[in-house]
This record gives structure tokens, sequence and C-alpha cells, in this order.
């Protein structure tokens, strides 16, 4: 699809970056500008800056940064033409004729696919054929209403029930294979679904991106079946009921292992209940959490496989700034049979007593050990002690030493010793790291650039032209009387000085949208900063003239040095400086 300038002026003209923001953030005035947790990294103050006059963001945190477009592909992990396209939705605007552009013509595709065929297992659950699946549906007791909120189905007992029905839609094998509905084997090709239970998976938009089926018969077939990874299925992006619980309010989200348990709790009035999509849990989701909810409880199964998987969901919400809960359910395999055995009363007050995860991490320390024992109670407070130095907050940790120190009959004083003495110990190690980065440099730094750090001056002369003629791009004239592309020594700034070039050269305006489709969003952080150097440091024509100076001396003391003889040692480290450069 080609985006043309004016389309794409119009579509950031609709979407202002501070209304669209919002929604995801919250933001506060500050000066012209507004400011707020960053959300892309794990922060208490908050560094992420939104411009409306240039209509950008930047963390100083974490050097995300961009334009509305960028910010969409960052927050909704969608690419740049999807992200264009949502945008585009949010606001009514028509899109150019997109026929052309294959990828999202494919995608488009497998979503209409996905679609049909949901209806078609949720039509099928509703007829005579498909009596053996309500009937499982009903047994485990939903209601109509609840079969009907999230389109569950059934897929027939026949090797080609969809495959039939999909192809007198016009939908051919390979995109049916593609989109993980047909399986192919010994140049078959039969139902991927057969006899199942059938729960659709939404994205956050509502699309259906996938399924899981549950065997009606368990004894010779593997109980849950999911759509494999296709274009639009990505299983560490997405979670199931995501699409209901973002927009249910619900401040608390519970995260279960199955999607029957997802189902259950909802229907006991739940609404922020979700589950991940047959995997373990991910950092992308835990930062999806992160963005809808406040805390989230984990309520696994209580088998030894649960809990398993809930220390790691702890660790894994810890280290992207959620905070979590842990369920403790006794007489009960898992949230839906609570929930049927003792109702949702019950089940909302296992909710509210849900301890912290260190409370269940401290709990779990005990297992194996005789804690009547004094060598229990010892290796018991020798690990202790390093979940207590964890937790920042004093008086919750105060709390937790009072309680060991009950269990354990050792005074709260010598527990709070042993913490503390932890606690120095890690200060001075990350004040060591410090001094030393300091000290040596930290030259892993720039990984969007490492060249930068070896040609200090340069690339700081680079970044001033290229700001510059973002900001005044009928100033490239100027830099080309003295320079080219190929006399940009580092190579990022090189490519983005070419991108910027063609873009002025073929009459464009070398914006943020425009940039944002050769660009990572990795590299738009980079960008951006780079652009609103122009503002911060209040550059002008003459700092252009510095700058271009500055390249066009290295460039003449490279050359000279070329034509120089060199001893053979200079020539050595000239080849390694070369090599360097063009890497
Ligand atoms: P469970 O077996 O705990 O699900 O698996 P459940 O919801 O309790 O099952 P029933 O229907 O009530 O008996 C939890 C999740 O693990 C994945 C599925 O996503 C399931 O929802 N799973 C499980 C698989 O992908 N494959 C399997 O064979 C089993
Ligand atoms: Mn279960």
């Amino acid at each position: 699809m080609a985006l043309s300038q004016d389309f794409l002026y119009q579509l950031r003209l609709n979407n202002d970056i501070v209304d669209v923001m919002a929604s995801y953030v919250n933001m506060k005035k500050a000066g012209r500008d507004f400011v707020c947790l960053c959300p892309f990294h794990n922060e208490k103050t908050p560094s992420c800056h939104i411009y409306s006059d240039t209509q950008s963001f930047y963390c100083f945190g974490c050097g995300a940064g961009g334009d509305v477009i960028t910010f969409i592909r960052m927050a909704e992990n969608l690419d740049y033409i999807e992200s264009v396209k949502y945008l585009a939705e949010r606001v009514g605007m028509a899109l150019p004729e997109d026929g052309n552009d294959e990828n999202l013509r494919i995608r488009t595709r497998l979503l209409e696919m996905n679609r049909k065929a949901g209806e078609y297992f949720h039509k099928l659950l509703f007829s005579e054929k498909g009596q053996a699946g309500l009937d499982y549906f009903l047994n485990r007791g939903l209601s109509v209403k609840t079969i009907k909120r999230f389109g569950l189905g059934y897929a027939d007992d026949d090797w080609h029930g969809l495959h039939n029905y999909m192809r007198g839609l016009g939908y051919n094998e390979d995109e049916l294979v593609q989109g993980s509905l047909l399986s192919r084997g010994n140049n078959r090709v039969f139902d991927k679904f057969v006899h199942r239970a059938m729960f659709p998976i939404f994205d956050i938009r509502g699309n259906v991106i996938g399924f899981g089926g549950r065997a009606l018969d368990t004894d010779s077939h593997a109980k849950y079946l999911n759509s494999s990874e296709t274009l639009v299925f990505k299983k560490k992006n997405n979670l199931f009921n995501l699409n209901y619980a973002k927009n249910s309010n619900q401040k608390t989200f519970i995260l279960c292992e199955g999607y029957m348990d997802v189902i259950s709790v909802y229907q006991a009035g739940f609404k922020g209940s979700i589950a991940t999509l047959g995997t373990a849990i991910t950092s992308e989701q835990a930062r999806l959490i992160r963005q809808y909810a406040e805390d989230v409880v984990i309520a696994y199964d209580s088998d030894g496989a649960g809990q398993k998987a809930t220390m790691k969901a702890i660790n894994l919400f810890s280290e992207n700034g959620v905070s979590a809960r842990v369920l403790k359910m006794d007489d009960a395999k898992d949230p839906d049979e609570f929930i049927k055995k003792y109702g949702a009363d019950a089940f909302e007050m296992l909710i509210d007593k849900a301890g912290s995860a260190i409370e269940f991490e401290i709990n779990k320390l005990k297992t194996g050990l005789d804690m009547e024992s004094t060598e229990g109670k010892t290796s018991f407070l020798k690990k202790a002690v390093y979940l207590l130095a964890d937790i920042s907050n004093p008086i919750e940790r105060a709390v937790h030493i009072s309680n060991i120190s009950k269990l354990t009959e050792i005074s709260s004083a010598n527990i709070e010793q042993g913490v503390v003495n932890i606690i120095k110990g890690r200060r001075k190690k990350s004040f060591n790291e410090q001094k030393r980065k300091l000290i040596n440099g930290d030259f892993s730094r720039d990984k969007i650039n490492p060249e930068a750090t070896q040609l200090p001056a340069q690339a700081r002369a680079e970044k001033g032209i290229i700001s510059c003629l973002v900001n005044n791009p009928s100033w490239l004239e100027k830099v080309l009387l003295k320079l080219d592309v190929d006399d940009f020594p580092t190579s990022f700034h090189r490519k983005l000085f070419e991108q910027v070039k063609n873009i002025i050269k073929s009459g464009g305006n070398p914006d943020l949208s425009e940039l944002g489709k050769e660009f990572s969003t990795d590299e738009m952080g980079k960008i951006t900063e780079i652009i609103n150097e122009y503002k911060r440091f209040s550059y002008d024509e003459k700092m252009l003239l510095d700058c271009v100076d500055v390249l066009v001396k290295y460039k003449e003391k490279s050359n000279i040095k070329q034509k120089e003889e060199m001893s053979a040692e200079e020539l050595m480290e000239f080849a390694n400086r070369l090599r360097e450069i063009k890497k």
C-alpha cells in the first residue's frame, strides 16, 4: 500500500498523539508538554515526554520514541502498515488502495478465514450435528448466554467438515493449511480440529486469530489442541479474553491456566479473567497486563505443575513491574472446580485473601524442611533473608520479618540485621559497577549506532546535520555542496542521512512518519532523540555549517592520510579502522 505524504499528514492530524497516548498512560502537564510513566519500561518517576508541538514522544529513561505511528507499533505490537490501519480505523479514515501490499492482503485474508471458521463452529454447536458439543458446555455449567458471549463452537466429527465448508466459500487448501485450520500429512489434507469443543481466540481488536479445541473424547486424543502460530496468531503477544478484560474496568486481573477457568471465572462475575494460550507466560504478556490492570492475581492449578508455573510467573511479573498476588485454593484443582463447588462469593473471598507474591515464595522455602529442627530453621532463614531484601517497602518488610521471627523463634532484630547486610552489599556492588562504567566509559551504550563511541565528535556532527535537515529540508543543498552520503562515517547515521536526502529529493518531508516506513521501533527512538536536539540545543544555520565542517575535515584527514606514505603499522591500523567503520 502506497501511503502518500498527504495521507500520513491527515492521519497524524486526526490522531493527536496526546489523545492517543492518553488512553494508554496517565499523563501530567509539564509546561507546554506532558510527562508520564513510560509504558515501555519499568520506572517509578515519569521520564517519558509527550510533545504536542512536534507530535512526538521520547523516553529519557529507555530511549523509546517516535511519532503516533511508532507509538502504536510498540503499544499494540503491530507493524507499520497495521498501525497506520489501526489509526485510520480509530478516526474513521478510508485507507488508500491497499491491493498491492502482499503481507497485508494475506493477513486480512487469514483474519476473514478465521472469522468464517469461528462462525461455522458456533452455528454447528446449535445444530443437530453439534449436540455433543453443546451438551459438553452445558454439563460444564456454562449458560447459553456465556457460550454466545465467547462465541464457543463445535468442530464436527468429520475429517473434512470445515474443509468442505471453507472450500465452498472459495478458500483453497494452501491458505487453509497456512491458517492452521487444515493439517497436511501423507500428501493429504484434513481438518485440524475434529470432534472438539472450540474456543475462538480474539486479539485485542476483536479479530479471531486462532482457536483452542478441547477433545470430547480425551482417551485417544490430546486434551487441548491449539492453532499453530500463523501470520496473525502470535501466542506470546496475546492473552485469552484480554479483549473483554481490558474493557471490564476491573483493576485486578485474574490469571488462570485454562480457557475453561477463564470462562467460569468470567461467568461468576469476574470479568478481568485471562489465560495464556497454552504456553508459559511471557514478558510481552506481563507488560500487556500492566497496561490494563493495577495488579494481577495468579490463579493457576493447585497441582505441582501449577505451583511451579506460579513461581515462574511471579518472577516474570516482578521483572516487568507488575504487582502480583497468589490465590490459595484448597479442596479444588482449579478456579473452575472451586466456583462450581463453593460458588462465586467464596471465590471472591479467595481473591481478597490472596497473599502477596513474597508470601508465596517464603512459604515455598519451607518445602522439604523440618521447621521444628534447628537445621531446618537455619536453612530456611538463610534463604528467606534474600527474599526479604527484595521488598522495597520498609513497612511491608517489617511485617514479614515479624512473621518469620514468630515462626523461627529468632528475634526480629537479628533477622533485620541479616537483611540489612544483604542490602548494603548489593548497594556497594552496584556503586562499584557504576564507578567502573564511568571510568571505562560504557562502550556498549549505543546499541543502535555502536561506531558512535569510537568517533564521538563526528557522530555528534552527523546528528547535528540530520537534526537541522529534518527541521529545515531546504538546507539540504548547502550540505550537498560539501558532503554526500559516503562522507558520513558511522553507518546508522549514514543510512539515516541517505533516507532523509532521498525523501527531500523526491519532494517529501523527512518527518517521523515518513522515516518510520524504513526504520525499526528501536531505531525510531534514536531518530526522535536526534530530531528533538534541534530545539533542545537551539540549532541554527551556523551550527549546521560547523557540523558540516567537522565531517569535511574528517574526510580530508582520511584522504591525506591515505595519500601519504604509511608505515606498515599505520597501514594495518588504517585498515582496521576502515573495517571498523564499514561494519
Ligand atoms: P488444563 O488441562 O489445566 O485445562 O490445561 P483445564 O481448563 O483444567 O481443562 P478442563 O477442560 O477443565 O479439563 C490448561 C491449559 O493448558 C493448555 C490449554 O491452553 C489449557 O487451557 N493445554 C492443556 C494444552 O495446550 N494442551 C493440552 O493437552 C493440555
Ligand atoms: Mn486445569
